[in-house]
């Protein structure tokens, strides 16, 4: 078993992890991988226990790759502002290859994702979160940060003294770098957003970045449309009901 840890105090947890995972009854989330909230004082721990690779990439994650789990601690760790506190990753093996990996983060006791605005047309402040939204995009991309899942599920908020606090989430795949005017705009379109609201947070992106309001509309609603096409493609051809 590798454990890897923020603070040795958390060892006994981590070594434990199989059990706790196992005995706690608090699910959030199960798709491919699962989600489950553990109390702890003073703070809960979110456990994302990844779902255990098929044999290539078992082979991969042994030999070539990190696993999901070591990369979202890994990531965690180099931008610890814009998301909940890492804890530990934790990786067993069978018969000598990866098997189970879960990675630890504190619990952030999110109010609404970015998804709630986004689905709810009459949700309350909606302006001021888009542009908050568009604050924080900033932020990250000015910090060389891009996410390269920014979809709705991922962002979360907590509103708190009247200003908005933002943390992402599923932080396995993202990129470090200078992000350029193009890559900067696209980093929206994973939100499927109506072109309204999009627009909404688009045009304050803009603002702030002092890029060409029409422009910017323009690439960004370009690249989100290119991403709705693409995912309504693959869910027609699956038989899937297809929005937007
Ligand atoms: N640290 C956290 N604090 C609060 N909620 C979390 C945290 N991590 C995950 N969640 C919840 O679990 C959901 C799924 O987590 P995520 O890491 O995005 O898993 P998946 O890979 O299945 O999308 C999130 O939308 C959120 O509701
Ligand atoms: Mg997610």
């Amino acid at each position: 078993m590798k454990i890897i840890t923020i603070n040795q105090k958390y060892l006994s947890f981590c070594q434990n992890i199989k059990n706790i995972f196992e005995e706690t009854q608090n699910s959030i989330h199960k798709a491919r991988n699962e989600i489950k909230i553990v109390e702890q004082e003073p703070r809960n721990f979110v456990i994302k226990s990844f779902k255990i690779p098929h044999i290539i990439n078992k082979i991969a994650y042994t030999f070539f790759r990190s696993s999901k789990a070591e990369k979202s601690y890994i990531n965690s760790l180099k931008i610890m502002n814009f998301v909940p506190k890492p804890i530990a990753y934790i990786e067993t093996k069978k018969n000598a290859l990866l098997h189970e990996s879960y990675f630890i983060s504190e619990h952030f006791a999110y109010d609404f994702t970015i998804r709630e605005p986004l689905t709810h047309k009459e949700f309350k402040h909606k302006n001021e979160i888009y542009q908050a939204f568009a604050q924080f995009t900033n932020e990250l991309h000015n910090q060389g940060i891009k996410h390269l899942d920014y979809s709705p599920g991922n962002i979360l908020i907590k509103k708190e003294d009247q200003i908005y606090i933002f943390k992402i989430i599923d932080i396995n795949r993202m990129q470090f770098k200078t992000l350029n005017k193009q890559e900067r705009l696209e980093n929206f379109s994973k939100l499927w957003a109506t072109d309204e609201d999009l627009s909404i947070i688009i045009k304050e992106y803009a603002k702030i970045n002092h890029i060409d309001e029409k422009e910017a509309l323009l690439i960004a609603l370009k690249a989100s449309q290119k991403h709705k096409d693409k995912k309504n493609f693959k869910k027609r051809l699956k038989g899937k009901k297809v929005v937007d």
